[in-house]
């Protein structure tokens, strides 16, 4: 699906009601209260589709007193945090360049939502494992600064290290699930030889109690999964320090199309895919690489401010003018 708009005639706001309505937040803002238009109380989506041949109703509501709320054909949600487990959505926002071009931080909590939905059973382990790295640290400030016992910090540490390992091979089964289809689309758009590289190691209780002396110095814990990177390359180069901006861009737009070829196979059901503002900075082979494997994903929909953006028909076009969306 094709949406066309004036710039600020509420494209961008479409797709944010849809990833919020799906997903429960924004991708582009963890403020609530941005989501409310401006002078109003609160907000509501409302969105209705099938699914294996089955009408799915969603309604979130976001009030400024209450938070968010959800619902799932009528019935409530006991948090909007369910909606992820029933829909995928991913999105491409100019700012989602930071996957590739940003700091190991950024692609850690990418790679690590993709891993939510890849393999869902496990979607808890990179919270859990943070959780309990942040509880090892507490124990470490307490005992340097003479309010605990290293004996307390223990049971973090065997903790960090069981969870470091199960979130490890979650990592390694994730991104083997989609380095595959990552080349081979990245290799469509135009990006050779593109490949994800994950060498994450646990750090075993021997590590961390062998770094332990430095660990309390600094107050962190200085070892273990929440601290890799991946890597994201071209032949033998590196994107983050030596793709250009179109590079990276290709290689956030084939992470997305490759989970999402992934998650159809896994789910049977194609995940929602919202491409804002892409065409655009596209060159006119890779636009038309885009469209055709657009009209292969399914439930995609692309903005543009006009319609000559796309080479190809879409199945729907739709336009947006202040306040109002119609089908063109
Ligand atoms: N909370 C809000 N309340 C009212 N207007 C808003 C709010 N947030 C953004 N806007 C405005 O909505 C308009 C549509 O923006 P956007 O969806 O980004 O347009 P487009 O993507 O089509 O260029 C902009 O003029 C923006 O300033
Ligand atoms: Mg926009």
């Amino acid at each position: 699906m094709l949406v066309t708009g004036a710039n600020g005639a509420g494209k961008t706001n479409l797709l944010e009601a849809l990833h919020v309505g799906t997903q429960g937040f924004s991708p582009r803002t963890r403020a609530d209260a941005q989501l409310v238009r401006l002078g109003c109380e609160g907000a509501r989506v409302a969105l209705g589709g099938e699914r294996a041949g089955r009408p799915v109703l969603l309604e979130l509501t976001v009030q400024a007193q209450q938070g968010k709320r959800a619902k799932l054909n009528g019935a409530s949600l006991r948090s909007v945090e369910q909606l992820r487990g029933e829909v995928a959505t991913l999105v491409f926002t100019p700012d989602r360049l930071a996957v590739v071009k940003g700091g190991p931080a950024a692609r850690r909590a990418y790679f690590d939502r993709s891993l939510a939905r890849l393999l869902p059973a496990r979607g808890m382990l990179p919270t859990d494992y943070a959780a309990a790295v942040g509880q090892r640290n507490a124990a470490l400030r307490r005992a340097a600064g003479g309010l605990g016992n290293r004996t307390a910090i223990e049971p973090w540490t065997r903790q960090v290290a069981s969870l470091g390992a199960s979130l490890v091979v979650a990592r390694q089964e994730a991104l083997g699930l989609l380095a595959p289809a990552f080349a081979e689309r990245a290799d469509e758009l135009g990006l050779t030889e593109a490949a994800l590289d994950y060498t994450g190691a646990p750090p075993t209780v021997e590590e961390l109690d062998a770094r332990l002396d430095r660990d309390l110095e600094r107050g962190t814990t200085g070892a273990g999964p929440h601290l890799d990177d991946v890597t994201v390359s071209s032949g033998a180069r590196e994107l983050r320090s030596f793709g250009s901006q179109g590079e990276q861009r290709l290689a956030v737009l084939s992470l997305l199309l490759a989970e999402a070829e992934v998650l159809t196979e896994l789910r049977g059901v194609p995940p929602l895919l919202l491409l804002d503002d892409v065409l655009s900075e596209l060159d006119a082979t890779r636009r038309r690489a885009l469209a055709e494997r657009i009209g292969v994903v399914g439930q995609t929909i692309v903005t543009a401010t006009g319609a000559d953006a796309l080479p190809l028909e879409p199945a729907q076009l739709l336009e947006v003018k202040p306040g109002a969306v119609s089908e063109a």
